[in-house]
């Protein structure tokens, strides 16, 4: 016979609560605001213009296919796995041999890096987390402001709106009942709070919920309790360094204002500004960080995408192999972003006070919470890798750069400020005196182009609007079309 108790939480499993606490840290989180609420407008809006042919420059999601030479060796390894020849299980945690040092030789050539150097992952968001794990609890850290908040992996309404009807509806789910249930949800969501729509999802089973967008680098420090509790008034939290990086900087910290701190997370080329690092800048970075004894995690996502001589790598700057750790990836160079395949170089030279070597200590984590990546996402990296593969990757990334001139030039020769778009597939324009989420509205509005307001990067990006490279050639022309018409 069933107890009382678990007869009570059969009738209401709503009530029942364990007695695990909840983690402090994740309780001093800020509920996933910039992309969740992007969407939330995106979805309001298609309700209201159910005709409007919206256009989406906002969350920084790659469009275009993955090149054939690249799919083509991940398909000859998946099928490789049902022949015993072909069948490989656990590899190493830190990635193929072959592919680490085919990583080394293509993009630090000459620059002392090997590949016992690299360790391969599952993209640079999950190494964002373990370096963070790494350095423990007991660190500071500093970051741009503005900065990359984690905008992958962001389902949309009508996307779980229909996971839900599927799993609990009796009639047939149709185009209408995903608009209705959605209708709904927007109704009910700005009630509840109308920056978390994460809490709505109570509503929906779990399988069908938001994902937040987060700041990586400071959302992750957070939940290691390197900070303190997030102050409302500045929209920082303590203990966090924010470097401010504006046009009045060129988008390079006054380094002489920054205090020290431990870590030092630094983006170059720089989502969302769109920015570069010079040699001369970076040589100031490194020398910084070397006066402190600090260690810099270098995010070089974009690096492909930089032009002439801006460093694609920090470890071109003499000395930066004692100070920092570099993450890459090949989410925005083959399309990666659902594949998942990025690297993270931890030289050896890079050592903590003790005299012992960070890269041992990151092994160990990696070794411990992670079974290494995908082998067939491993097989596409080599093909990436490949002389027809690299030549394919720059096709790619030559294609989204072409977007962004396209952007760039509209906004220039509508007399906007604008910067970034020549070293990252990111245009930051600026709107003097506005409020960005006022003009995110406003071309929402009057052009059916979704774009991601400036002050959700950090509280320095007010002001500013940031728009996104990725998509279609005719959806970009289309826009611009727009804009122009808007802003003529
Ligand atoms: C600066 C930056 N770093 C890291 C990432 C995440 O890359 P990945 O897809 O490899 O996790 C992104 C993705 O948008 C990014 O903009």
């Amino acid at each position: 016979m069933a107890s009382s108790s678990s007869s009570n939480i059969q009738k209401d499993p709503s009530t029942y609560k364990t007695k695990v606490s909840r983690n402090e840290n994740i309780a001093k989180l800020q509920a996933g605001y910039l992309f969740p609420e992007v969407r939330r407008r995106k979805a309001e809006h298609v309700l209201k213009y159910p005709d409007a042919q919206v256009i989406s420059l906002g969350i920084g999601d790659t469009t275009e296919p993955i090149p054939e030479v690249i799919t083509t060796a991940m398909a000859k390894r998946a099928l490789g796995l049902s022949t015993v020849e072909g069948y490989t299980g656990y590899g190493g945690e830190g990635g193929e041999k072959q592919l680490r040092a085919r990583i080394a030789s293509t993009f630090y050539a000459n620059l002392g890096i090997n590949e016992d150097d690299v360790f391969v992952s599952d993209g640079a968001k999950s190494d964002i987390s373990r370096l963070q794990v790494l350095f423990g609890s007991n660190v500071t850290m500093a970051v741009q402001d503005p900065s990359y908040p984690a905008e992958g992996n962001q389902k949309s309404l009508a996307c779980d709106v229909r996971g839900f009807l599927i799993k609990n509806s009796k009639t047939k789910v149709t185009k209408s009942s995903i608009k209705n249930v959605a209708a709904v949800f927007l109704r009910i969501a700005p009630a509840i709070d109308h920056q978390t729509p994460l809490q709505c999802c109570t509503f929906l089973p779990c399988e069908s919920r938001f994902t937040s967008a987060v700041q990586a680098y400071v959302d992750s420090s957070v939940i290691m309790g390197q900070t303190g509790q997030f102050q409302k008034d500045v929209e920082k939290y303590t203990n966090i360094e924010y470097m401010k990086c504006t046009p009045e900087n060129d988008f390079f910290p006054d380094l002489s204002e920054v205090s020290r701190t431990d870590v030092i997370f630094f983006c170059s080329p720089n989502n969302p500004t769109g920015s570069a690092a010079s040699r001369e800048q970076l040589i100031q970075l490194v020398k910084f960080a070397k006066d402190n004894g600090s260690i810099i995690v270098y995010d070089t996502a974009y690096a492909m995408y930089a032009s002439g001589d801006t460093p694609k790598t920090i470890f071109e700057i003499p000395g930066a192999k004692e100070v920092a750790i570099e993450i890459a990836s090949f989410s925005k160079y083959a399309g990666f972003t659902g594949v998942r395949l990025g690297w993270t170089i931890v030289p050896k030279e890079v050592k903590y006070s003790d005299g012992s070597p960070v890269a041992k200590d990151f092994n160990r984590i990696v070794c411990t919470g992670f079974s290494g990546p995908s082998n067939i996402a491993q097989a596409g990296g080599l093909a990436c890798l490949s002389p027809e593969g690299l030549e394919a990757m720059h096709q790619v990334v030559g294609f989204y750069k072409e977007n962004t001139k396209i952007l760039v030039d509209t906004f220039t020769s509508l007399g906007f400020k604008v910067y970034g778009g020549k070293h990252a597939p990111y245009v930051w324009v600026h709107f003097p005196g506005r409020i960005s989420w006022d003009v995110f509205s406003e071309i929402l509005e009057k052009t059916h182009v979704v774009t991601t307001p400036g002050s959700g990067f950090g509280p320095a990006g007010e002001g500013f609007v940031r728009f996104s490279a990725f998509g279609h050639r005719e959806s970009v022309l289309e826009a611009c079309r727009r804009f122009n018409e808007l802003y003529k």
